[in-house]
């Protein structure tokens, strides 16, 4: 109950891992403010949650921005315009990805915030060389997201080091589960699984299907935040967050279609852009011994789980069509 009755500011809080960190914060007594222009984020996720206070704005308006961090002892930094938006208007990626942070630690230069967590990707890799990935490899942007994750880690580590703000930095791989809606289009492959074969089509596989990720569940995630931002620690570190575990594609397919009971073969298409990372597992060793974290929910208990909470959302039967209709503010729908 460390966050009992402190003041905390989530950017992206109503997204697929931000509502379930906020989730968290509430539960730990926390005072929670969420700023979040519901791009790809929803009021639903946290619209049950009375007791927090909903900001619709953005991380790009510094007046706003600051008025927020002014007041805040933690800050969390969930914002973001996903690799695919990213791909599509890389100008909108930097304003927000790396714009947003760059505004909360000008802003937090200026206040006694205990800390500020960014969530990065380990997707400023790119392509390792070696297996697993370790926090000091070579970093190396293969697409306008993984530079505008990167250039707000270079700015955390800048104003920790010029400013004195304290930062610590959370490079995720792959996080997966409740919350993580399939009708947004921009929506992990777990959730894209399973809105296949809960619709009695087969997974749709880009590429061969032999590239392989370490899936982390969102909870195990989201204690990897507190964490970091608890520990003292964890001030001016970055830390990968996974399981050191590799999954091929095609086990995964294989995995949920078990798991949701479905048989059917997979149905291979061409690489997108973005599919361009062949192989991908990091290693956890220092997250594991310096914050004492580590992974809770295996990746078959973690498709479980996300395949219970999909089956509650979907009034439909095997086979059948018919997935519930969500309108995202950009103007997708399912
Ligand atoms: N999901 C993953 O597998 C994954 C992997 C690596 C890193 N991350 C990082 O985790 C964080 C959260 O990602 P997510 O998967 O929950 O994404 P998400 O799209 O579900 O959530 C992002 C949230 O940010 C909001 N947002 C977008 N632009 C905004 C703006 N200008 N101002 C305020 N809010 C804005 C969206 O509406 C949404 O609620 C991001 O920093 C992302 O880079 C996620």
């Amino acid at each position: 109950m460390k966050f009992r009755n402190k003041k905390v500011l989530v950017t992206g809080g109503a997204g697929f891992i931000g509502s379930r960190l906020v989730d968290r914060l509430v539960e730990e007594g926390a005072k929670v403010t969420v700023l979040d222009d519901l791009f790809t984020g929803r009021k639903e996720n946290i619209g049950y949650l009375t007791e927090i206070e909903f900001v619709n704005g953005s991380v790009t308006d510094f007046k706003l921005v600051s008025k927020l961090v002014k007041k805040a002892d933690y800050v969390f930094n969930l914002a973001v315009r996903n690799i695919i938006v990213s791909t599509a208007s890389p100008q909108l990626d930097f304003q927000v990805n790396t714009g947003g942070i760059f505004n909360i630690l000008n802003a937090a230069k200026d206040y006694p915030v205990e800390r500020v967590v960014y969530t990065s990707s380990v997707s400023v890799y790119g392509n390792p060389k070696y297996l697993p990935i370790n926090e000091d490899d070579r970093l190396y942007s293969l697409n306008p997201y993984a530079a505008s994750k990167q250039s707000g880690e270079n700015y955390c580590n800048a104003f920790h080091e010029t400013y004195g703000v304290s930062t610590a930095i959370l490079r995720f791989s792959n996080v997966y589960g409740v919350n993580q809606m399939p009708q947004n289009p921009y929506c992990g492959v777990i959730s894209k699984f399973f809105s296949n074969v809960m619709e009695g089509k087969p997974p749709l596989i880009h590429g061969d299907g032999l590239q392989t990720r370490d899936f982390t569940y969102v909870d195990d995630a989201v204690e990897a935040v507190l964490k970091a931002a608890l520990s003292p620690k964890a001030e001016g570190q970055t830390f990968n967050v996974g399981t050191g575990f590799e999954t091929s594609i095609n086990h995964l397919a294989q995995l949920i279609m078990q798991i949701a009971g479905y048989d059917v073969d997979p149905v291979y298409v061409d690489k997108r852009d973005i599919d361009n990372i062949r192989r991908r597992v990091v290693n956890i060793e220092k997250i594991r011994r310096t914050l004492r974290w580590t992974p809770t929910v295996t990746l078959s208990k973690g498709l479980e789980k996300t395949y219970e909470w999909l089956a509650s959302l979907y009034p439909v039967k095997k086979g059948s069509k018919g997935l519930l209709k969500v309108t995202f503010s950009n103007g997708f729908r399912a």
